[in-house]
């Protein structure tokens, strides 16, 4: 017993001197100017490394159905990835163009990402097919507008709604195989 007390003590004295390093940093913390959220990746790397694959996992759940429950989780961290980008991509500093149109825009991921992410924690795979679409017209929209490049672009789905689609009678033919 006596021995046990005593192991307790190097314990209990690791644990204030953690504390007290940590009230340290934290007062170091107070100092200079109060941190804001600030870009790492460019908007082509979010793009490509966050919301290519995360919404992939979404548009492509039917032939990859998760099978077990650490597929499960890690489409859910897909889906919530997705839902989350939509929260980087709304910061202040990486709003392209008009910002009223580009919070519009990726509010459509945000509700898109949050819907999945529902339907990914509830393991509801029709759910998830069901979601399909908007997953990716939440791009499309965006990309119609913001991507210059971009028009010629392809429809993965052979019937989107006609409120989803902005310019669907300028729409060229469908084309198969290319990026959202
Ligand atoms: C709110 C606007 C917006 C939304 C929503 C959006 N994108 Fe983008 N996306 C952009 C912009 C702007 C670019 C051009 C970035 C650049 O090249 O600087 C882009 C580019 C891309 C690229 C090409 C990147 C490159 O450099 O080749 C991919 C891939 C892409 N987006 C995927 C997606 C996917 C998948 C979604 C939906 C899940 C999505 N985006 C949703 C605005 C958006």
């Amino acid at each position: 017993m006596i021995a046990a007390k005593g192991d307790l003590m190097p314990g209990k004295i690791a644990t204030a001197a953690l504390v007290a390093g940590l009230a340290g940093a934290v007062a170091a913390g107070d100092e200079g100017p109060v941190p804001e959220p600030e870009p790492i990746g460019t908007m082509s790397e979010l793009m490509i490394k966050l919301m290519y694959p995360a919404s992939d996992a979404i548009l492509y759940v039917e032939s990859r159905a998760p099978a077990n429950e650490v597929e499960w989780n890690e489409l859910q961290a897909q889906a919530l990835i997705l839902a989350e980008s939509a929260n980087l991509i709304m910061m202040p500093s990486r709003v392209v163009g008009d910002r009223d149109e580009w919070m519009r825009d990726a509010r459509l991921m945000f509700d898109a990402g949050a819907a999945a992410y529902e339907a990914a924690l509830e393991q509801d795979l029709d759910a998830l097919i069901a979601l399909n679409e908007q997953v990716y017209m939440s791009c499309v929209v965006c990309h119609r507008r913001t991507r210059p490049d971009y028009g010629r672009n392809y429809k993965r789905f052979d019937d989107p709604p006609a409120e989803a689609l902005p310019a669907a009678e300028e729409a060229p033919p469908a084309e198969e195989g290319r990026l959202p």
